[in-house]
Order: C-alpha cells, then sequence, then structure tokens
C-alpha cells in the first residue's frame, strides 16, 4: 500500500523508536514550561487537570499518531494523502500535515531562544559565579539575560546552527546511543534536586500547592493551558510522532510503547515541579513569576549544595541534550516533507527551513526587552506564539488524526494494526468520542462559545 520511493529505514528495536519517542516527549516542555504553566495557573488544579488530559486525551491520540504514522511511513504531509486514499476519501486530510508542519516550525522558533537560556546557565554554572547565590541576585541575573537582546539572540543562533548541523546528517546512531545514557542522567539529576527540595524549608508548601487541588484557582483558559501542555509535553498533533511511527517495524506494540513513553513524560515534568515548588516558597518568591521560573529557583539550589557547581553544570547540559532531542523532532516533519516532495537535499532542507526558524525567533528575543511593550490581545510575540500553537495548533492537529484514526480508518486496519486485545474497544471509545469532544469543549469554553 506504499509507495516504495519513499519508504525510509526502520528502527532497529522498539527500544530505538521508545527512544526516540521520549526524547521528543522529554524536553523544555518538562523542565521549563511544566513548572511555570502550573506556578501561573494555580498549582494542584492545573496539575489535576494536566493528568487528567494526558490520561483521557493525549495517550488515545498518542497511539492513534503513531499507528497512522507506522501505517503511511512517510513525512506527516504524505502519510495523510497515503492513508486517506487508502480509506478512499477525500485528500483534504492532507492539511493536517500541513498544519503540524507549520506548528513545529512556530515552536522551533522559540523554542530555540529558551534553550539557548540553558545553554548560557551552563557556562554560567561552571564560572562557580552562581554558588551561595541569593534569591535576589538569582533573579538579577537571570533579568540581565532576559534585557539583552545580544546574549540570546548568539545562543539561540548556536542551538539553531546545533540542531540543523544533527538534522542535515539525518537522526544519526550516534545520538540514539547517547540518548541512552542522557535521559536517565537527566531523571538522576532531577531526583537529586528532589532530595534536596525535600530538606528544605519549603517542602511541605511546595507538595501541598503541587498536588492539593484547589479549583476555585482554575478558569477556563488554565484548562485550555492544561490540556495544551499536555499536547505540548507529549509531543503530540504536529506530525513528530507520526513520523517516528513511520520508522516502527510492523508488530511492535504500539500502546505498551506510547504508554510507556507518556508515563516517562509526566514522570519528568512531575520530578521537576517537586524540586521547584519547595525553593519557591523556601525563598518567598512568587510561583507566578512565568518563563523565568526554574532560571530564578534552581541556581539558589545548587548554589547551596556541595559540589553544586558541577552538578548545576550537569543538569544544565542534560537540559540541553533534552531540548536538542525535541527540537529535532520539531523540525523534522518540514524537512522529510521537503526532500521527499521538493527533491531538495536533506542539506538544502535543513538550511531553509533552519534559516526561516531562526528569523522567526527573533520575535520571541525581542520579546523580553525591545518588544515587550508591543501585545496583541493582552500577549506579547512569544506569548501569542506560544498559545496559538500549544494552545490551538496541537489540539486541532490531535482533534484531526483522532477523527482519522477513528472515523475514516476501518476498524478491521486500526485494530490489526494495534494488536491491543480487550484494550482496543477503550481506546477506540476515546478516540471516537471522549477525545475529540473534551478537547472540542475544552477550547470552545475558553474562548467563550459554551
Ligand atoms: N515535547 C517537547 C517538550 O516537552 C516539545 C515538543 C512539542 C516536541 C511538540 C515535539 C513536538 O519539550
Amino acid at each position: 500500500m506504499t509507495d516504495q520511493r519513499f519508504l525510509h529505514n526502520q528502527w532497529s528495536s522498539r527500544l530505538a523508536f521508545v527512544l526516540a519517542a521520549s526524547g521528543s516527549a522529554i524536553g523544555l516542555g518538562n523542565i521549563w514550561k511544566f513548572p511555570y504553566l502550573a506556578g501561573e495557573n494555580g498549582g494542584g488544579a492545573f496539575v489535576a487537570v494536566y493528568l487528567l488530559c494526558v490520561v483521557a486525551i493525549g495517550i488515545p491520540i498518542m497511539i492513534a499518531e503513531t499507528m497512522l504514522g507506522r501505517r503511511g511511513r512517510q513525512s506527516p504531509i504524505n502519510t495523510m494523502l497515503t492513508l486517506a486514499q487508502e480509506a478512499k476519501t477525500s485528500s483534504a486530510w492532507h492539511y493536517a500535515g500541513w498544519l503540524g508542519m507549520l506548528s513545529g516550525f512556530l515552536i522551533l522558533s522559540y523554542y530555540s531562544v529558551i534553550a539557548g537560556w540553558s545553554m548560557i546557565y551552563i557556562f554560567k554554572m561552571s564560572s562557580g559565579y552562581l554558588t551561595h547565590i541569593s534569591a535576589d541576585n538569582a533573579s538579577r541575573v537571570f533579568n540581565e539575560l532576559k534585557s539583552s537582546p545580544e546574549i540570546q539572540f548568539i545562543w539561540h543562533t548556536v542551538f539553531m546552527a546545533t540542531t540543523m548541523a544533527i538534522v542535515s546528517r539525518g537522526v544519526s546512531g550516534g545520538l540514539e546511543r547517547a540518548t541512552r545514557f542522557m535521559m536517565p542522567g537527566l531523571f538522576i539529576m532531577l531526583v537529586l534536586l528532589d532530595g534536596y527540595a525535600m530538606n528544605s524549608d519549603g517542602f511541605a508548601q511546595g507538595i501541598s500547592f503541587l498536588f492539593k487541588p484547589d479549583f476555585s484557582r482554575i478558569s477556563g483558559e488554565s484548562v485550555l493551558v492544561a490540556m495544551g501542555q499536555a499536547f505540548f509535553s507529549l509531543g503530540l498533533g504536529m506530525g513528530s510522532i507520526m513520523i517516528y511511527g513511520s520508522y516502527l517495524p510492523d508488530h511492535v506494540s504500539i500502546s505498551r510503547s506510547t504508554v510507556f513513553v507518556a508515563s516517562a513524560d509526566t514522570l519528568v515534568a512531575l520530578l521537576a515541579g517537586v524540586a521547584i515548588f519547595p525553593i519557591v516558597f523556601a525563598n518567598h518568591l512568587e510561583p507566578t513569576m512565568g518563563p523565568g521560573l526554574i532560571f530564578q529557583t534552581l541556581p539558589i539550589a545548587f548554589g547551596q549544595m556541595p559540589g553544586g557547581s558541577l552538578f548545576g553544570l550537569l543538569f544544565f547540559v542534560l537540559v540541553f541534550f533534552a531540548a536538542i532531542t525535541s527540537a529535532i523532532a520539531l523540525i523534522e516533519p518540514a524537512v522529510a516533507w521537503l526532500s521527499e516532495n521538493r527533491a531538495m537535499s536533506r542539506e538544502t532542507a535543513c538550511l531553509r527551513s533552519g534559516l526561516g526558524c531562526w528569523l522567526l525567533g527573533f520575535g520571541t528575543v525581542f520579546s523580553f526587552n525591545l518588544w515587550s511593550e508591543n501585545t496583541w490581545f493582552g500577549k506579547n510575540f512569544f506569548e501569542l506564539v506560544d498559545f496559538i500553537t500549544a494552545n490551538i495548533m496541537l489540539p486541532v492537529g490531535g482533534i484531526l488524526v483522532a477523527l482519522f484514526a477513528g472515523w475514516v480508518m476501518k476498524r478491521e486496519v486500526t485494530e490489526t494494526e494495534l494488536e491491543m486485545g480487550p484494550a482496543y474497544s477503550y481506546w477506540r471509545l476515546a478516540i471516537r468520542y471522549a477525545s475529540p469532544l473534551a478537547v472540542a469543549l475544552v477550547t470552545l469554553s475558553a474562548i467563550g462559545v459554551v
């Protein structure tokens, strides 16, 4: 059923898929974004909604998106085209692939700037400059960074160039091997930080902030943000997991692999939250401080630990690594499509898409300084791009995947692809009704329609 010209290599094993998918899922979304969103949106209630979205919407859609990829075995746009032909339905479905490609492109433009911040912290940590830093000084150091377009520009450029250099060679074996060590490394580091947090004065308050839901503190928009964060963090609705699924050999259990990836992703986000909020409360900081949260809290913890400069350095190296593996997933759909359809070499495809992202990233760099006063709907450029992609484009992409897998593809086809046994009926119910309805309801109520 697949056009042989486009058949690409398959993963050597299920492990390779799990590593790549975790690499895409675990990134700045878990360590940087989840904690500050939880802080801004009322803590426990946000976390509860987030967890519910992961289970009820995220996992079923992740299974569906991986399955579409494995059956289509091409870039998302061509996969959707092939599968629509197979189901004898409108080829308009391939616009879902376009939407995903555009989302990945827009997300990477700001992702790269924030990844640049974490690269700067690698050097700040290693210089020993943050040893015994006070909360005030940690904020000052971060604000200096935020107000300097030049420094952010340099590191945004370095990060984007590194990503594109890796992507142009094809997702290499070296990276796959490195992921095997880096992911557990990040996990160990977070556990270490959690150990520190447990002994801090703010621990009880931090835990109750994060895990004791107070639903009076959550608005319609916060529910939308929690759902958007579930899509963002799992890396759904934009075709990257579809691409990774396209490398998966037949007969590997999609459901087991994806549930594993989703659990690891969620665990990492929670571990990051548990590390950060005790520091916030012990130092009388504001949980609502926004995108600077990890940069203004973690240096305080590392600064007080024996060997903290080394641990801090290692931590930010691992964050950088996690960010690179996600960045690759964000741009891969665009690069795969350009090289499949435009007869472009991978290098040229990378150069063009990378340049575009890099230029757009300036908007984010300036959002924190020169353009901080320029807002649309009360949001600066960065906030707007983030809001539109995570809270609108990814969920819409996810709904399209759900509708296609649940209503367009034949039951026999999905049942054989998934080989889930009795759990299949639950998946089918979720993908046909629960997930699309929940996404639609949350989105419509946030924009005030229902
Ligand atoms: N999941 C990544 C993170 O949490 C970001 C990402 C979003 C990657 C969408 C791929 C697709 O950092």
